[in-house]
């Protein structure tokens, strides 16, 4: 464990000191990396067991990047892949202090997960939703512990982006903010205080933005290079719209303009139908091999 991890563990979240993630994606691995990187011991949970080896796979190829750049100890990687430890079921949250849930952006199924959730972990533990856009509110009024739950929204890619969004639902103690907040900055993250509204701040601002960029491509105002090289040089953006949609995932694009448009009732957030008819398509960005760019094997070489 680092010297500034030790340091900072007598604060609020101190007695943190086992995690459980469940749903083990694109947000899931990255969530798990940086607490076993941190010192904390890790229980992946995902649906299924090749999924779950898949996010340790990814973790470990991750991990050893990082190594080969920092020159790391040669046994450095393996300390931190021995604090996960993946599993399919989530049993696992029994005896856990904090519960990540980062599985899709589904109602339905967060739903059944805090439900479970609720049962099965420790009554003083925390339950965090990485959710997009969903209410925290809402998942916090399904279980008997509201003032513990808490959206704590981490950024892709997990290991490489600064911020974490830490959203309040109308429930949500005081004690369980300074809990998650200290947790963020013994992960070496920045987060930032949100109330819970539709998107938060994050995808209030960032998702109309893409859905623009969907409707641009569809009536023809631009061709995708173009679309992603205005906002690329013109904006100063890492990467363009479309093709941070795909590294987002096209369905969880989908699903947080939904959210959106629902919750806030206004038609400036209707789902660009080209969106609409990629998911229905299987095109779900670089998670599916394809979506607005194609990222097969095939198409690399
Ligand atoms: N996992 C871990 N590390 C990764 C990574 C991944 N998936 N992808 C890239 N990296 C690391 C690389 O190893 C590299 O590390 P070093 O600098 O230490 O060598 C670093 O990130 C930069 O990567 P690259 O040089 O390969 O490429 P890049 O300079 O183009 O950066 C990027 C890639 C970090 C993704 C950058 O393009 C970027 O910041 N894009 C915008 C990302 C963004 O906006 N994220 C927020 C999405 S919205 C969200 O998350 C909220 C939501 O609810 C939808
Ligand atoms: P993903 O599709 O990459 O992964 C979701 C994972 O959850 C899959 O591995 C799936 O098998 C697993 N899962 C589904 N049902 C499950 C269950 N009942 N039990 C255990 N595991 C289950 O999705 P993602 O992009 O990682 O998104 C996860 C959450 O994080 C969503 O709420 C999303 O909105 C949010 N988020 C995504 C991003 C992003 O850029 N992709 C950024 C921030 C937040």
């Amino acid at each position: 464990m680092s010297t500034v991890t030790e340091a900072v563990a007598s604060g609020p979240s101190a007695a943190v000191k086992k995690i459980a993630v469940v749903g083990g994606g694109t947000m899931g691995n990255g969530i798990a990396q940086v607490f076993a990187s941190s010192g904390f011991d890790v229980q992946l949970v995902d649906q299924r067991q090749e999924f779950v080896d898949r996010a340790l796979g990814t973790i470990g190829r991750n991990l050893e990047r990082v190594a080969k750049k920092l020159n790391w100890e040669s046994d450095r990687v393996q300390a931190i892949l021995q604090r996960v430890r993946g599993g399919v079921s989530l049993e696992a949250a029994r005896d856990c202090q904090l519960v990540i849930e980062a599985v899709n952006e589904d109602l339905a199924v967060k739903r059944r997960i805090f439900e479970q959730l609720d049962a099965l972990a420790p009554a003083g533990a925390v339950l965090a939703s990485n959710t997009s856009s969903i209410s925290i509110t809402e998942l916090a009024a399904i279980t008997k512990r509201p003032d513990r739950v808490i959206g704590m929204h981490f950024m892709n890619p997990v290991p490489v982006m600064q911020l974490v969004e830490l959203i309040r639902g109308l429930a949500t103690s005081d004690a369980t903010y300074r809990l998650t907040e200290d947790l963020a900055k013994r992960l070496g993250k920045t987060p930032v205080e949100v109330n819970d509204y539709p998107g938060f701040v994050s995808n209030r601002i960032l998702m109309p933005m893409i859905n623009e960029a969907c409707y641009a491509l569809m009536e023809g105002v631009a061709s995708r290079d173009a679309i992603d090289t205005v906002m690329k040089l013109g904006m100063n953006h890492p990467m363009g719209p479309l093709a941070l949609a795909d590294l987002i995932g096209l369905d969880t694009c989908l699903s947080i303009m939904e959210v959106l448009h629902e919750g806030l009732g206004d038609s400036k957030y209707r789902p660009c139908p080209l969106l609409r008819k990629m998911v229905k398509a299987g095109y779900l960005g670089r998670k599916s091999g394809r979506g607005f760019y194609d990222y097969t094997e095939a198409a690399k070489a």
